[in-house]
């Protein structure tokens, strides 16, 4: 049987004079949770917003929040984002010294918990920690932008981390983020995605087109 597939528009690319309404009519054109990236101007070159404004938007939708830390050093910050409103916390391994730790900071939060891994980074720096692990989010793109093109050699990455994830007792997602649209969400669910986290491809014909846009991105995996 074919394995459900899941859109998570990113706000990155959403109009953020309106952010409310724009979480309002994404939930309404059927996505099935937020991605919210969070850059801090050092771990990234850019700048987006902290857990005040995410704790602002929370009642806009019941969608599970997945909250992206592009923010280095993470640790501290944790805990901020998850009484914000976080449900699922993405961090990266090269975020904080000991990825195990702050994996398992997320846990005892009651938060389920996701990794990070961008162009450059191997699959090698995540085999030890997958049991605490929730969600595996390919970055498809370098870490920072919305609007930059999919980099199709990590199409073997999510094939390996496929294979990886499967063997394991427990369920991990596996995340595409960045460059999607329905013709990379066809290359990534094929070589074994089950998330697909999208901004520009979803928000950039304003919110009459969010649901056939959304519909286009899972329609991609027939
Ligand atoms: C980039 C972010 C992505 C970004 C994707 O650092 O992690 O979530 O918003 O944007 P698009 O879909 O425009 O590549
Ligand atoms: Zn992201």
């Amino acid at each position: 049987m074919p394995q459900s597939i899941y859109v998570a528009p990113s706000l990155l690319a959403a109009n953020f004079a309106n952010l409310g309404d724009e979480i309002t009519c994404i939930t309404k054109a059927g996505a099935d949770l937020v991605h919210l990236d969070v850059m801090d101007g050092h771990y990234v070159p850019n700048l987006t917003f902290g857990p005040a404004l995410i704790k602002a938007i929370r009642s806009y939708t019941d969608l599970p929040f997945d909250v992206h830390l592009m923010i280095a050093p993470v640790d501290s910050f944790i805990e901020k984002f998850a009484q914000a409103g976080a449900d699922l916390i993405t961090i990266h391994p090269d975020s904080g010294p000991h990825l195990h730790r702050s994996l398992q900071c997320i846990k005892s939060l009651g938060k389920k918990a996701g990794v990070a891994l961008n162009p450059a980074t191997p699959l090698s720096d995540i085999e030890h920690v997958l049991d605490l692990v929730d969600q595996v989010l390919v970055m498809t793109v370098n870490p920072g932008f919305g609007g930059q093109q999919f980099i199709e050699n990590q199409l073997a990455k999510i094939q390996a981390l496929k294979t990886l994830i499967t063997q394991r007792g427990h369920r991990i997602d596996l995340a595409v983020d960045g460059g999607i649209t329905p013709k990379t969400a066809k290359q990534a669910i094929t070589a074994g995605a089950n998330i697909l986290i999208a901004g520009t491809s979803i928000f950039s014909d304003g919110p009459h087109h969010y649901a056939s846009h959304i519909k286009a991105l899972k329609a991609a995996a027939d």
